[in-house]
């Protein structure tokens, strides 16, 4: 089995090289993509750097280029639930573009003809995932999240999205990853750790926090992937 493993910024995917230590870079499409070999499995990691377009080039290139079966994403959001705080994690049900508006015509916000404001994410990877959080004792939630090319750092624009998608957590590549995996047939999860909450201490927090949340997304990737490896042997 090939598995991706995607982040944005380098900070989210760093702790995924670390744990492999030995990998090889290929550079394609003006990125770099570490090819590493974990108990038998083939595993290509990459960041794509910050936003939609940039997301979806990635996780083409994981998927064309690399021939990946299965896509985890890994990274850090903006809380927008109450209940989320720095650090916790979320995986997404679903994700919708925040920013996709042509409601001039008619349209609901993130929806355009022959699309979907919501991309489904794979129910055997989220139950995967809650059953890998319930044995080792991990709070994870579950919702909606919202994608979109601008950091938010406003609570007013924060409740909009809340209320437009029902959202839980925001953040600017999950949707178009959704998107690129739905359209080729291929598996994905996209799980965040909390590094703000989207409101005017928000880019401070995220500086803050970037790292030990990206840290703990990496780790519950892990497990995943031990999870995922252990159930094809
Ligand atoms: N990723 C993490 N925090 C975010 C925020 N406040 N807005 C957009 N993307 C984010």
């Amino acid at each position: 089995m090939k598995i991706a493993i995607m982040g944005a910024m380098p900070e989210e995917i760093a702790p995924l090289l670390e744990y492999f230590k030995v990998y090889e870079t290929i550079v394609y499409a003006n990125n770099s993509f570490y090819k590493t070999t974990y108990k038998n499995h083939e595993i290509i990691i990459a960041y794509s750097k910050i936003g939609k377009v940039n997301a979806a080039i990635t996780a083409l290139s994981l998927i064309q280029k690399f021939g990946c079966e299965q896509l985890l994403f890994s990274g850090v959001a903006g809380a927008i639930s109450k209940d989320l705080s720095i650090g916790d994690l979320i995986v997404a049900t679903a994700l919708a573009q925040h920013d996709l508006d042509i409601s001039a015509f008619g349209h609901p916000y993130g929806f355009v003809p022959e699309g979907s404001v919501f991309e489904k994410a794979d129910a055997r990877l989220i139950a995967i995932a809650k059953k890998v959080a319930q044995e080792k004792g991990i709070k994870l939630k579950e919702g909606i999240i919202a994608t979109g090319d601008q950091f938010i750092c406003d609570s007013t624009k924060k409740e909009w999205i809340a209320k437009t998608f029902d959202a839980s957590a925001l953040e600017m590549e999950g949707a178009s990853v959704a998107l690129t995996c739905n359209a080729l047939g291929v598996k994905f999860f996209i799980l965040r750790s909390i590094s703000d909450a989207a409101d005017m201490d928000a880019s401070f927090d995220f500086d803050t926090f970037l790292q030990s949340s990206a840290s703990v997304s990496a780790d519950f990737i892990m497990a995943m992937v031990d999870r995922l490896v252990d159930d094809q042997a």
